[in-house]
């Protein structure tokens, strides 16, 4: 059912869309359409659209695996490809468990997966205050904890060794790529979301040397990769004492690292009667 607006549009939403270079301009000026509350709001509107601004900006919202997550401008917009990410955390977590997302931004991840899998005791980390305070916001409905400060430092210490499964989808781009991006993430997402350093992978290398001390046997580290960066970081892995395995899917075109703890010395003692 379109519901359609009381005032009326201009006809020319799709042509001034399309005009700026935008792909979806029929969806966008739809969707904008739906947003504005009137024509001067529209126009408005579009002039921020045209001038290059994230969609997901203009609109507050991102549709991420199949729920309207809220977005505010200077905030990471969750990417259709993390949905990866989220769907096989979902199959290493039971209701409950204890799960913790690094480098939060939106808080996208946590939301999904709690929906995907039902009551977590979900802790999530950011380092940028307004990523914080667009976490808090869509995580408070479902009882999450957003703590503000640098990858593990800001959580609580009981956490330590119970952590069932850490989501950490960091900055990875390498540097010298950040200026190939496309505009609406060169010039609206801040680098510190972006940038990882001269292969992409300083951050995922500090979050791999202390995963360790924050799962619980059997728990697993997952985060987002470019294919080509999996050697290196499964190097890395490795050095922590988790086992790397590579996940990738064609249809979302990405791929992730995960890894568990591996067993150190595979002896146990069994007492008997
Ligand atoms: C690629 S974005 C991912 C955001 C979110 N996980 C998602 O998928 O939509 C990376 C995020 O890491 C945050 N970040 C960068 N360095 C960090 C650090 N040292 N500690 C915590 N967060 C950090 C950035 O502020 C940004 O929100």
């Amino acid at each position: 059912v379109t519901v359609l607006p009381s005032w009326l549009p201009p006809p020319d939403v799709v042509t001034q869309l399309r005009a700026a270079g935008c792909v979806f301009a029929e969806d966008e000026a739809q969707l904008l359409i739906d947003a504005a509350g009137g024509a001067d709001e529209l126009g408005w509107l579009i002039e921020r659209r045209v001038a290059g601004e994230p969609l997901e900006y203009i609109l507050g919202w991102v549709d991420f695996d199949g729920l309207r997550v809220a977005i505010a401008p200077g905030v990471f917009v969750p990417r259709r490809r993390s949905e990866l990410l989220v769907r096989e955390a979902s199959k290493l977590c039971q209701p409950g468990a204890v799960v913790v997302d690094l480098c939060c931004g939106s808080g996208a991840l946590g939301r999904a997966l709690h929906a995907r899998v039902g009551d977590l005791d979900l802790h999530s980390v950011d380092v940028d205050p307004g990523a914080v305070q667009c976490a808090t916001g869509n995580l408070q409905p479902i009882h999450g904890r957003v703590y503000l400060g640098d990858l593990f430092e800001p959580l609580p210490a009981r956490l330590r060794s119970d952590v069932h499964v850490i989501m950490a989808n960091v900055p990875y781009v390498p540097t010298a790529e950040i200026a190939r991006l496309p505009p609406e993430a060169r010039d609206h997402e801040p680098a510190i979301s972006l940038d990882g350093g001269a292969d992409g992978l300083d951050v995922l290398r500090r979050v791999v040397a202390d995963a360790r001390a924050w799962l619980r046997p059997g728990g697993h580290l997952l985060s987002e990769i470019d294919e080509s960066q999996y050697p290196s970081a499964a190097e890395a892995f490795a050095a922590a004492e988790l086992r790397p395995r590579l996940i990738r899917s064609a249809q979302l075109r990405t791929s992730i690292i995960t890894g568990t703890p591996v067993c150190t010395g595979l002896s146990t003692t069994v007492d008997v009667r």
